[in-house]
């Protein structure tokens, strides 16, 4: 069964390993696989959005819900990461910086029970392309919420410090155009 306490403690043992990203994938991995247990765990979702599950200087956990149809323009953290996935799907598109400023340079698609380690420098934009919320659980190796870091306009890819706000905006239209589908 999926305690909250247990794997954020589990974590926190974690990041004073060796090779603390390794050690919270595999935390990931063993969490992921019994996928229903997290969702019963953290709740059933009902609506995109960002939770804290625990904060502080040197580790970051967050439940992340991602509307249906929902795109986060690219950015990156400066930090690793690690994300796991206990609903739905996320596709992952990576960039790589270019004098001229972004080129794309990967993609993968995350299913139900995929995780995925991400380097410090890693540069992403995230989708859901389902028709049903995806529900992951994001582990970052410090202050995920004050770090400075950079996100890039979608269209013309121009690079702009972080705003954590344009994000929260884009969860909340992303809900209200997955509402508004559904006629309510
Ligand atoms: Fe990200």
């Amino acid at each position: 069964m999926f305690d909250l306490e247990e794997f954020i403690a589990s974590c926190q043992v974690a990041i004073k390993e060796h090779a603390p990203q390794l050690a919270v994938k595999e935390l990931m991995e063993r969490t992921m696989s019994l996928s229903a247990d997290v969702e019963s765990s953290l709740g059933t979702p009902t609506a995109g959005g960002i939770t804290t599950l625990h904060r502080s200087s040197d580790l970051t956990v967050i439940n992340v819900i991602w509307p249906p149809g929902m795109t986060i323009f690219p950015h990156d953290h400066h930090m690793w990461a690690v994300i796991g996935i206990y609903g739905g799907q996320e596709d992952n598109t990576f960039f790589r910086r270019t004098p001229q400023g972004l080129d794309r340079a990967g993609f993968k698609a995350l299913d139900i029970q995929d995780s995925v380690g991400l380097g410090p420098e890693v540069i992403h934009a995230v989708h859901n392309p389902r028709n049903v919320l995806t529900g992951a659980v994001h582990v970052y190796g410090g202050d995920f919420f004050s770090e400075s870091r950079s996100e890039w306009d979608p269209e013309t890819l121009e690079e702009k410090p972080y705003d954590m706000e344009h994000a929260m905006r884009a969860f909340a239209e992303a809900n209200d155009a997955w509402l508004a589908r559904q006629g309510n």
